[in-house]
């Protein structure tokens, strides 16, 4: 048996927002062992942990929650009492031309996790937590005005989000057949360090640094609600602790910005940081054929956190930005690590044809 107050299982604790979770939860709480399990796809890089890899609270399991054998083992393995569950596919250019591991992964591995889970429990649930992390992204597209609380209905438009969509409902869904203990976050896009430059922020970044066009979908006009990755791990870790059972939270930095203002923006630190003459890097701005079916605006209200659980980011957007682009412009290894092999394949399919 072990010695720690709680057995923790993080799911995709390897990935970008996983990674930030894991370290908070190690050094925070040295009574709990921290399970990390994780496939380590494209996305997930054991790189991400190094500074904590050895923390005697720590555990990595490599396995795949598609594996419903493996889910189990696991639950027999260690006495787990709480999940926080962020494994998935999360990249919807990906979910675009391949959507069958998003059905994999994000449904059938969360069904999976929650089938283990409930036979281990075994009706007791008692001082246990199945935390299911999902996105703003299932609330589908908002016009130029109103914002996404947890009332507004699902209408998800991607094979990514309606993925997730399905995840947060089969999530509920135990809660109210089989009494699970269950509580879902939605929280609009991230960032911070270990994103994977794939998704708009690192992705320019990187490409900024190497001189390469920086791909603006459609007009560049849509807009994303940015939220500090620190503090979207934060969330998390009130919600595991004093989140209601049975209740959604949603999670919002309450800063909108169109993806050309963002760019551009970027950019100007870009050429202060690397020492170029001003409008150096927006002249690599190049507009592209937009994404297949564009969400236009994402908006979250997260007066629901902010008022029960006393939530608000912690960070303001400039200074968690810089802090962002000074950590890509010192961890080139990192980036370059990522960015060789499957990544460049990938990229060329998305970009090269566009
Ligand atoms: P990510 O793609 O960076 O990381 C996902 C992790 O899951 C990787 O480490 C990967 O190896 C692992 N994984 C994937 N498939 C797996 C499988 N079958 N079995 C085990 N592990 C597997 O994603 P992220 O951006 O860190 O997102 C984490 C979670 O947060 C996701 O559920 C995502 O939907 C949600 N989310 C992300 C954002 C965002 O802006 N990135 C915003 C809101 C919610
Ligand atoms: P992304 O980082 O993929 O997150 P999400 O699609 O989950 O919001 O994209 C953020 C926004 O940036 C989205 O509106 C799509 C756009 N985008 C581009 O314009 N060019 C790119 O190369 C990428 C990856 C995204």
């Amino acid at each position: 048996m072990s010695n720690f107050e709680k057995n923790i299982l993080i799911t995709g604790g390897a990935g970008f927002i996983g990674s930030h979770l894991v370290r908070l939860f190690v050094n925070k709480y040295p009574n709990y062992r921290i399970i990390n399990l994780d496939k380590l796809t494209y996305a997930g890089n054991l790189a991400n942990l190094r500074d904590i890899e050895n923390a005697p609270n720590y555990t990595f399991v490599k396995a795949d929650i598609v594996d419903a054998e493996a889910m189990d083992k696991l639950f027999e393995t260690y006495p787990i009492d709480g999940v926080i569950h962020l494994a998935a596919e999360s990249h919807v250019d990906r979910s675009i031309s391949n959507p069958m591991e998003f059905i994999f992964t994000n449904i059938v591995g969360t069904v999976n996790l929650l089938n283990a889970a409930r036979k281990s429990w075994n009706g007791n649930f008692e001082g246990k937590r199945f935390q299911h992390i999902s996105t703003d992204e299932v609330y589908g597209s908002l016009g130029e005005t109103g914002m996404f609380t947890e009332e507004t209905p699902y209408d998800p438009r991607s094979p990514y989000s309606a993925s997730k969509a399905s995840s947060d409902h089969i999530v509920l869904a135990y809660y109210h057949t089989y009494g699970m203990p269950v509580v879902v976050s939605n929280c609009s896009n991230n960032y911070g360090s270990f994103h994977f430059p794939e998704k708009l922020i690192p992705l320019c970044i990187n490409n900024i640094r190497h001189n390469k066009p920086l791909p603006i979908y459609g007009k560049g006009e849509n807009i994303r609600d940015w939220l500090y990755v620190v503090d979207h791990a934060r969330a998390l870790d009130l919600i595991f602790h004093k989140g209601r059972l049975g209740e959604k939270y949603n999670i919002g930095g309450n800063n909108e910005w169109t993806n050309i203002d963002l760019v551009k923006k970027l950019c100007e630190i870009m050429d202060r940081k690397l020492d170029r003459t001003p409008g150096t890097s927006a002249q690599l701005i190049t507009y592209v054929k937009d994404r297949a079916g564009h969400d236009l605006r994402y908006a979250i209200d997260a007066t629901k956190i902010r008022e029960e659980l006393g939530w608000e980011p912690s960070i303001k957007f400039d200074e968690g930005f810089e802090l962002t682009i000074d950590w890509y412009l010192e961890n080139q290894k990192w980036l370059e690590d990522v960015t060789s092999g499957s990544y460049q394949k990938y990229y060329e399919k998305q970009y090269v044809a566009r």
